[in-house]
């Protein structure tokens, strides 16, 4: 029928539907050609950083970077890779376009994006890359938010990130609230152990989830190094919580539409009352 009855289409529907059931939705990249475009880059970089030529397969070398670099330089190397990614104009264009379609369906099309797209690289039997229990607004990020989350490797089991359901999540307050420095202290892991959500995400597809929903990493015991990358997106005409963390200074607008340039910049005439 050319008659439709609802503002959305589909896919938007689905999408929206998964992330108020899960806090999360994964989904293919927009386009694979450009991901292996963008890993490759980043390969460039490490070997440029480890003094060591192109190797054969992107995805292998990634996953055993650990058997070139050792575990306490393994921050240097994240360091390098950040901020040599970062100074590529494409780097924040290139990462949001593998997610656009599902950014787009969750957060909006105008919108505000992260200053600079993060790194982690976590080796096998690394503790010290353990990300605990945490929700991002406890650090006064927007709520209005969603991270943007890619790995460039397959990831799976303790190589992946975990997340607690919205179910689980709403009991959390309730159990917080009544202790000291408002539960921060309180092993979250191990209360919610048997709730959390591993979520296992392939290479060629991108996460993107709320991180107002407790989140975090253990120790990666599997065989391989995760490397993934992540960059918070929010609507243009969304609050912000923080002076540190607001547009201009920890966001800035990217895809703002000609129409908002305009209602900006309009100003009344002098002595205009309506
Ligand atoms: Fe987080």
């Amino acid at each position: 029928m050319a008659l439709i009855e609802s503002f959305t289409d589909e896919r938007e529907t689905q999408l929206s539907r998964e992330f108020l059931d899960q806090g999360y939705v994964v989904v293919d990249v927009d386009d694979k050609a450009r991901l292996d475009a963008f890993r490759r880059e980043i390969v460039k970089i490490a070997c440029a950083h480890i003094g060591c030529g192109p190797p054969e397969d992107d995805g292998v070398f990634l996953n055993a970077i650990h058997e070139k670099v050792a575990v306490e330089d393994v921050n240097a190397l994240r360091l390098h890779v950040f901020q040599q990614l970062n100074n590529n104009a494409w780097a924040r264009p290139t990462f949001l376009s593998l997610a656009r379609s599902a950014v787009d369906a969750v957060v909006g099309n105008e919108l505000a994006m992260q200053n600079k797209v993060n790194l982690s690289i976590q080796m096998p039997n690394d503790p010290t890359s353990v990300l605990p229990v945490h929700a991002d607004p406890w650090s006064a990020e927007t709520p209005f938010e969603v991270v943007q989350w890619m790995p460039i490797v397959d990831v799976y089991d303790t190589k992946a990130m975990f997340i607690l359901p919205p179910e689980a999540n709403r009991t959390v307050r309730g159990k917080m609230s009544n202790l000291p420095n408002g539960g921060r202290d309180f092993d979250l892991f191990e209360e919610f152990k048997d709730d959390f959500r591993w979520i296992a995400v392939p290479y060629g597809k991108v996460l993107v989830f709320s991180p107002l929903l407790l989140h975090g990493n253990i120790m990666n015991v599997t065989p391989e190094t995760r490397w993934s990358f992540n960059c918070r997106l929010t609507g243009l005409f969304t609050p912000y919580t923080s002076e540190e963390k607001c547009l201009g200074r920890f966001y800035t607008p990217i895809t703002p539409k000609v129409l908002s340039r305009v209602g900006m910049n309009y100003k009344e005439p002098e002595g205009f009352d309506g």
